[in-house]
């Protein structure tokens, strides 16, 4: 009487049910259970279990040497800034993106560049036919690269056609949804056979040196579809992310146990594939709306790199009982924060507009740096005042009203300067920081307070000058508030 191997997996979380049920307890996700044949994939039989006896091996030093060099350099700077200084070897690397972002086309220049440098590079495709994978490559101008192509989907020819001839120093797999292995019955796409043919790849990839880079598909809430699973089995996990209008493609690391996770390469998407943007600051201001209400520049940091970019709010009157909050390229939760302390402690007044607030150029910005130049940008767009051309702003926000220090204050305003701005509205704490050579004008802002009173004063001085006819163009959108 052979037990069932039959089961329910999570389709988004991987967790496992003997029966179905309509949530699923691990990731709270509703209808995301599908019955599949584990088969393989839990356990070998009981009778090989038992009889199989352990085998001693040599434990290792920490201090050991490793023979050669671990990394190879991908011939593309934004990618290797990204993860770290190369491929490692015997690493797999998960890159995710929505569909159309670029995957495709990043991975093609890659394995081109290194198969031109005399490495053996491979590209598997699932997804498309060959002659689909040699139209982009023409199109690229990386057709006369010898880089190995297959449109293959079992994992088992895979492995056994790479396991010949010399190792591959880079492997594509695009996409780990389209694998299957015979070891599990379920059908491709399911979790269990992802997870079963990421851990076959894997395997390889230890046992060979070879790198590899697992495509994976994005769902509409942003996470690598299924397979949460495999991202905790491979050693990075890149995500590739962009506005679909939007010409730039930003490549950023979610996990990385080989380097940081706090890096971004920049990318511009051209008819002649992805083209580097070495300096992203220049990218996201280069279109500038220069004096008009409601755009602040942002002095960020990117990992170790300082970006300026631009946030762009528009404060507009509401007749909704429930205003609209909108933000695109920032946590809205961030902005919730910013407009409460806005209303709490400055007195200015919110609930009957509507808030929108837009990261230019596709940029989504994680630091709470931010805080201060969307306070500036929300500030100047309801008061109608262009805030100065020539400021860059930063700072964190506490709830208090209180503009916190944040770090890197020197790198972000030597970027400033290099840019060509003449000012930098920061943090008071942060004045001392940087002394008096920044190059820059420097206003330091204890509280936010003094940041709204400064703009509401330009803001009045701007409409007194413009609407000298039209008598009350300025409404009282300001209370005073005492203590
Ligand atoms: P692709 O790499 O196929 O995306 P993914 O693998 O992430 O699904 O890229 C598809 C898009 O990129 C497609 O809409 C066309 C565009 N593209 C260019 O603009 N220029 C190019 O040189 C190439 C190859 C693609
Ligand atoms: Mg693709």
């Amino acid at each position: 009487m052979a037990k069932s191997a039959l089961s329910f997996v999570c389709q988004n979380c991987g967790a496992a049910y003997n029966r179905w049920q309509g949530k699923c307890e691990s990731c709270g996700e509703w209808n995301t259970l599908a019955e599949e044949d584990t088969t393989g994939a839990t356990s070998m039989p009981v009778s090989v279990r038992s009889r199989r006896k352990g085998r001693t091996f040599a434990l290792e030093s920490l201090a050991g040497k490793s023979q050669d060099a671990p990394r190879l350099p991908s011939g593309m700077a934004e990618l290797d800034r990204v993860t770290g200084g190369g491929f490692v070897r015997g690493s797999v690397l998960l890159v995710g993106g929505d569909p159309g972002i670029g995957k495709s086309t990043l991975l093609t220049q890659t394995t081109s560049l290194l198969a031109r440098a005399g490495h053996r590079a491979v590209y598997i495709s699932g997804e498309e036919a060959i002659a689909q994978v040699r139209l982009r490559a023409e199109r690229l101008g990386l057709a006369d690269a010898p880089v190995q192509l297959a449109s293959e989907t079992s994992v088992e020819d895979i492995v056994s056609t790479l396991s010949e001839g010399s190792v591959p120093r880079l492997i594509v797999i695009d996409s780990i949804q389209t694998m299957w292995t015979d070891t599990v019955e379920s059908a491709p796409g399911t979790v269990t056979q992802v997870r079963a043919s990421a851990q076959a790849l894997i395997r390889f990839a230890k046992k060979s040196g070879a790198a590899i880079i697992l495509v994976g598909h994005v769902t509409k809430d942003g996470q690598i579809a299924g397979p949460r699973v495999v991202e905790h089995m491979v050693d990075a996990v890149l995500s590739f992310e962009g506005e679909g209008s939007q010409q730039f493609r930003i490549l950023r690391a979610v996990k990385n146990r080989f380097g940081p996770t706090d890096e971004i390469g920049v990318f511009e998407m051209t008819g002649l594939g992805l083209r580097e943007v070495t300096n992203p600051s220049e990218l996201f201001l280069s279109e500038r709306d220069l004096g008009t209400p409601g755009t602040a520049v942002f002095a960020g940091i990117e990992g170790t790199r300082p970006v300026l970019v631009e946030l762009q709010a528009l404060v507009a009157a509401t007749s909704l009982g429930t205003p609209r909050r909108a933000v695109v390229g920032w946590d809205p939760s961030r902005l919730s924060m910013v407009l409460a302390v806005l209303e709490a402690h400055c007195g200015v007044k919110l609930s009957g507009h509507d808030v929108y607030l837009n990261v230019a150029g596709g940029l989504r910005i994680h630091e709470p740096a931010a805080d201060l130049a969307a306070a500036a940008a929300l500030v100047s767009s309801l008061t109608n005042a262009p805030l100065p051309t020539d400021a860059v702003y930063f700072g964190e926000i506490s709830l208090s009203g209180v503009v916190r220090p944040v770090a890197q204050t020197s790198a972000r305003l030597k970027e400033a300067a290099k840019l060509g701005f003449g000012r930098a509205v920061l943090p008071e704490s942060a004045r001392g920081e940087v002394g008096s050579d920044a190059g820059l004008t420097l206003n330091a802002v204890g509280g936010l307070t003094t940041l709204v009173a400064e703009i509401a004063a330009r803001g009045l001085k701007g409409n007194r000058e413009s609407a000298t006819s039209e008598k009350n163009a300025t409404p009282a959108r300001f209370r005073r508030q005492e203590g």
